[in-house]
């Protein structure tokens, strides 16, 4: 699969199989992480790999819980998705080191960099499981310092956000992307 129809054909997967991930496919992902660009080639990402179902299930349970209007209370789909797959990577980010510096001092108005490097590296894994068949979604709706201390994520550091890794048992609709007319625009901001 070549990266243009690697990026046009993922989904965001919330159904899964038990089936089984194996490392090398784990190694696979998170090579394509590695392979990121970050600020001044920092790579403050840092992932761990959880495979412990009792872990993943603590880890699953940080996930947000939200109340429709009608008053039902609805679980993050993502909830069901970590305890179905074999695999959960989380993605942590050290601190003051993407577009910082060595001080730690921020270099530009954006203050760290951490998220859009970390956004890069993700990208890459979910956009590399994919093409290895394999499914993921990004979770962001979650109790991150809780999950934090399940995982023995150190200070200094931030849990920016998980994805499951499994075999997908869906195919689920596209959802639907803004036209290029209204996001992109030519010499000016706003001329299309
Ligand atoms: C930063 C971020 C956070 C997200 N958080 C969640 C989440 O907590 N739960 C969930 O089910 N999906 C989550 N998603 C998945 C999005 O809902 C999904 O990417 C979007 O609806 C587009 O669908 P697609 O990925 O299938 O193209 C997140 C995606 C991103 C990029």
């Amino acid at each position: 699969m070549d990266a243009l129809e690697a990026i046009k054909t993922r989904r965001s997967i919330r159904k899964y199989k038990s089936t089984p991930v194996d490392d090398k496919a784990v190694q696979a992902v998170l090579e394509a992480g590695r392979w990121a660009p970050s600020w001044a080639n920092t790579q403050c990402w840092r992932f761990i790999v959880v495979r412990d179902s009792k872990i993943k299930a603590e880890v699953a349970d940080t996930l947000s819980r939200f109340k429709r209007p009608d008053g039902v209370i609805v679980e993050n789909a993502g909830m069901k998705a970590i305890n179905t797959v074999p695999v959960l990577i989380v993605v942590c980010a050290q601190m003051g080191r993407s577009g910082c510096r060595p001080d730690g001092e921020t270099v530009t108005d954006k203050g760290d960099w951490y998220m859009f490097d970390t956004a890069l590296a993700v990208q890459n894994m979910v956009l590399a499981a994919h093409a290895l068949g394999l499914g993921t979604v990004i979770i962001g709706a979650f109790d991150a310092p809780r999950a934090a201390a399940i995982l023995g994520v150190p200070a200094g550091y931030s849990l920016v956000t998980l994805f499951p890794l499994g075999v997908p048992d869906e195919e689920p609709k596209i959802r639907p992307r803004k036209e290029l007319s209204e996001i992109a625009f030519y010499d000016k901001f706003g001329v299309e």
